[in-house]
């Protein structure tokens, strides 16, 4: 009856509805709950809005630099042009794709002050390990190979810079910090003819600028070694100044936090690494070559470490990179400026309430306070951390630097208004004042209480749950 009431419209729906879900690819053997569209909605829509991101509330996870990424870039990325491309495709068909990392390579070197780049690596782990491996190929090269085994690193480095170095091949070792910086003493003592590399983030890990750079520039060179940045830091000296400029040979770019991709749960990433002019033909292949008007893909590199990722690494997060850097033009600068503000004033506002921060003078885009003086009362890093989530704050990293006793490390971003500062230094005093007992117990509003989360990451509920029992 209906069918005669509107034949045309009904077999258009039909239509419609065959598009939405092909015939082809319904599974009826499969053994899955028997709901209805209804029930399945509210499930998976339930479940969406127990996610916690950046496009939510405020996200200060020091070192991960959780800012804003603009929807713009995501739709730059999805273009049509360029989301079918194949990285299997002829270099002549894909030309647009070559020009841009090609340009990208070029701003970086403009933006670091480096020689040349490659954007292979898919993190900023996987920078490292680049660079270390380049390091490595520069002295086999210069047959210096057996000698130089040595990577120093400071005692407030990221754990993966010393992970690096020794999937590489090298000793690590690992020298003490003074105020917070690089004790030149002995860094000089830890020199020596067998160092092959020092890793340097710069701000360090407590978001203070390595004033002596120049100096400890000097001292590694004088041994014959290299300066590595690990750019995780970036964000705070963007524009500012370049890393070529304070003697860095080798460098890795975290794209996934300076230059806008979302990040977290493990990626996408890109880690790019530039290198000062010796070391270029060191680089992975292949590189982008430009001849005449054409680019092309050259694998003709005999000093090259290979190739260290499938393909040409993570286009989006290139691209979406380049677009960013592109729209930002010369206000990049203020990227940084805006950073280190919004991170002096909350650390001021937090020492006004009575939090330690340990060493003086100002930081730059992040600053790690100590939660030490509340163990006195049985109250942990944790604790705080954990009662951050009942009022709607994401936590920010603690436990790192391992220098600092119950660290709480606090990378607020350039992206955060003045109002949501304020709101959560409040919270962090309303908190520690609070009755200890609701510290312990900690979450309370969260739709999981206290997880055990080495377990909860290995072993994962994966089947079908009806969330409303699991309460
Ligand atoms: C200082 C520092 N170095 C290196 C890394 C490693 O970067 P990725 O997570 O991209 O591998 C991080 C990550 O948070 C970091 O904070």
């Amino acid at each position: 009856m209906m069918a005669k009431y509107n034949e045309p419209l009904l077999n258009e729906i039909e239509e419609i509805e065959e598009e939405f879900l092909p015939e082809e690819i319904e599974r009826k053997e499969l053994n899955i709950p028997n709901l209805t569209e209804r029930e399945v909605m509210k499930h998976f829509l339930h479940l969406s809005q127990m996610n916690y991101g950046v496009d939510t509330g405020f996200y200060p996870l020091g070192s991960c630099t959780m800012k804003y990424n603009p929807k713009l870039l995501e739709r730059i990325a999805k273009n049509e042009k360029i989301k079918f491309v194949h990285p299997l495709q002829n270099e002549a068909t894909c030309q647009g794709c070559l020009e841009i990392m090609y340009k990208l390579e070029k701003l970086f070197c403009e933006i670091t002050g480096m020689d040349a780049f490659s954007l292979q690596p898919c993190a900023g782990a996987h920078g490292e390990l680049t660079g270390m491996l380049i390091t490595r190929a520069y002295f086999e090269w210069k047959g210096e190979g057996d000698v130089r085994k040595d990577v120093i690193v400071p005692d407030s480095a990221h754990g993966t810079n010393p992970a690096s170095a020794k999937m590489a091949g090298f000793n690590v070792i690992e020298i003490p910090s003074k105020n917070g910086m690089v004790d030149l003493t002995a860094l000089k003592e830890a020199l020596s003819n067998e160092t092959a590399a020092f890793m340097l983030t710069n701000p360090n890990t407590l978001g203070i600028f390595e004033k002596d750079i120049l100096k400890i520039a000097e001292e590694v060179k004088k041994v014959g070694a290299l300066l590595y940045y690990d750019g995780a830091n970036l964000n705070a000296i963007l524009g500012k100044t370049k890393l070529g400029i304070m003697g860095f040979d080798i460098v890795h770019l975290n794209l996934h936090k300076t230059f806008a991709t979302p990040h977290g749960g493990g990626g996408p990433g890109a880690g790019p690494v530039g290198v000062k002019a010796y070391l270029e033909k060191f680089l992975p292949v292949p590189r982008i070559k430009k001849e005449g008007e054409k680019y092309k893909l050259d694998y003709n590199q005999p000093y090259s470490i290979g190739k260290v990722s499938l393909f040409y690494g993570n286009f989006a997060v290139l691209l979406k990179a380049y677009a960013y850097i592109l729209r930002k033009g010369k206000d990049l600068e203020k990227v940084a400026e805006k950073a280190v503000l919004n991170s002096n004033y909350l650390m001021e506002r937090l020492k006004r309430y009575g939090f330690e921060v340990p060493y003086n003078g100002k930081r730059m885009h992040e600053f790690v306070i100590s939660l030490a003086n509340l163990r006195k009362k049985g109250i942990r890093a944790l604790d705080v951390a954990k009662r951050l989530l009942d009022y709607g704050f994401h936590p920010p990293t603690i436990y790192f630097p391992l220098i600092v006793e119950e660290a709480f490390m606090i990378e607020p971003t350039e992206d955060e208004s003045k109002e949501t500062l304020d709101k959560f230094a409040e919270t962090m005093k309303k908190i520690v004042e609070e009755d200890i007992n609701i510290l312990k117990n900690a979450p309370h509003n969260m739709p999981v209480r206290r997880v055990n989360e080495a377990m909860a990451m290995k072993k994962q509920i994966l089947t079908w749950k009806d969330i409303s029992k699991l309460k």
